[in-house]
């Protein structure tokens, strides 16, 4: 198969491809696998908390061309953005970006759900400190 000049661009330069050092509160990680073909895609968003911004994202895929692909160009899509721009990426406008065949499509729906899975995760940490937060001064009173 042959694959799109953007996609080997990525594959040949990933963008900010790795982890972030520390699992922090601002971090929010996805990690998602696509049943078609065992590949696995791990993206972390950190997110500016006092701007709820996304000021930067990491990913790791194991995978094919057009995963890693998908996940560099969802990094960089989804810096600047808020949280909820961010879950408005589809996986249609990442297929068309790099142009992929319709039988790579769902690598890009791979990189999707893992935008998705990364935001959910930041708000699920988030969420469980808050109520976290709530609860001290029960048990401080107790
Ligand atoms: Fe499965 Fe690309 S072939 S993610």
């Amino acid at each position: 198969m042959a694959y799109s000049d953007k996609v080997i661009d990525h594959y040949e330069n990933p963008r900010n491809a790795g982890a972030f050092a520390n699992e922090d509160d601002d971090i929010g990680t996805g990690m998602v696998g696509a049943p078609a073909c065992g590949d696995v895609m791990r993206l972390q968003i950190k997110v500016n908390p006092s701007t709820g911004l996304i000021e930067d994202a990491k990913f790791k895929t194991y995978g094919c061309g057009s995963a890693i692909a998908s996940s560099s160009l969802v990094t960089e899509w989804v810096k600047g953005k808020t949280l909820e721009q961010a879950l408005d990426i589809k996986n249609t406008a990442i297929a068309e970006e790099l142009a992929l065949p319709p039988v790579k499509i769902h690598c890009s729906i791979l990189a999707e759900d893992a935008i998705k899975a990364a935001v959910a995760d930041y708000r699920l940490r988030h969420t469980d400190r808050l109520e976290h937060a709530a609860c001290q001064p029960a048990q401080a009173a107790a």
